[in-house]
């Protein structure tokens, strides 16, 4: 029987996961289905809850749901704990198991992908949102110290705070950015969603900088600005998402997917 796996997100009409996921099983020769359901803003848990009574094998969960996956999981991988956040939903025994794949996702595009070694690099990470809680932790285990810089100073804080016992890491207003320079700039925010800038300085990027945004389909205004700004090298998430993507079909289907056929397809 085909196993049935799903995406849950709120709006989801745009997704490509359903494509990736194909092109995984195609290439793995994997006997599987991968659908996008748009989930109601209050349905999240019901929906979930059906699917693994109906069978399905497991899930990816996208915005708005990764908190209350978070909190409806059974039990949690060490990597979701640290995220407080999930993505990828396996059901076990009736049991909801959860996980993240999107930290080694980033960590994957980045140095696997775009071959940007991270070891002692000086990280700036726009954004204090659950995106980019989900990746700091990875990060950290990547060996990098990393500022956090956040519209509202205070949640900046409050994630640095709750992160300081894993490496080093500050809260920055923008305004506190001038005369900064950075090796990698990871757009964590959600600006370039409503086309907007955060409101960064001149002369952010070091010699041989990686300017990156975990937005993809289009050249973000932080895309942009990174590339007037002279940014060595310019990438949106589209890699990421297939990373993470290849992550959890391995954690659901125990075969690591070629990701490099898959990622050029999408990118043409
Ligand atoms: P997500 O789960 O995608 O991180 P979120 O929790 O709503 O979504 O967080 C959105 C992030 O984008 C926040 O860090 C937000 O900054 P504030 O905390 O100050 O609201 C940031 N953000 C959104 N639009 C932005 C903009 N135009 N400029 C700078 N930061 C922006």
């Amino acid at each position: 029987m085909t196993d049935k796996y799903a995406v849950l997100g709120n709006p989801i009409s745009h997704s490509k996961s359903p494509l990736i996921h194909t092109l995984f099983a195609e290439q793995t020769g994997q006997d599987m289905s991968y659908e996008a359901i748009e989930v109601a803003l209050d349905g999240f848990a019901a929906t979930v809850r059906r699917l693994r009574d109906e069978g399905y094998k497991g899930c990816n969960v996208t915005v708005p749901f990764k908190f209350e996956a978070y909190e409806l999981c059974d039990e949690l991988a060490p990597r979701a704990q640290d995220a407080k956040a999930v993505n990828t939903l396996l059901f076990r025994d009736g049991k909801i198991l959860g996980t993240n794949t999107d930290g080694s996702g980033l960590l994957n595009d980045i140095q696997n992908n775009l071959g940007f070694k991270l070891m002692w690099k000086d990280v700036l990470l726009l954004g204090a949102g659950g995106a980019a809680a989900g990746v700091l932790w990875p990060l950290f285990n990547a060996g990098v110290g990393i500022d956090i810089a956040n519209r509202t100073l205070d949640k900046a804080q409050a994630l640095a705070e709750e992160f300081k016992e894993a490496g080093t890491v500050r809260a920055r207003s923008y305004a506190d950015l001038a005369g900064r320079q950075y090796d990698l700039v990871i757009n964590a925010t959600s600006s370039g969603l409503k086309d907007e800038l955060p409101p960064l300085p001149d002369g952010l990027f070091k010699p041989g900088a990686l300017a990156y945004d975990m937005m993809y389909g289009r050249e973000t205004p932080f895309m942009a600005f990174a590339r007037r700004q002279g940014a060595s090298h310019i990438s949106d998430g589209l890699g990421m998402l297939v990373e993470q993507a290849a992550e959890a079909f391995f954690i659901w289907r125990n075969v690591r997917p070629d990701t490099g056929p898959v990622l050029e397809k999408l990118r043409k």
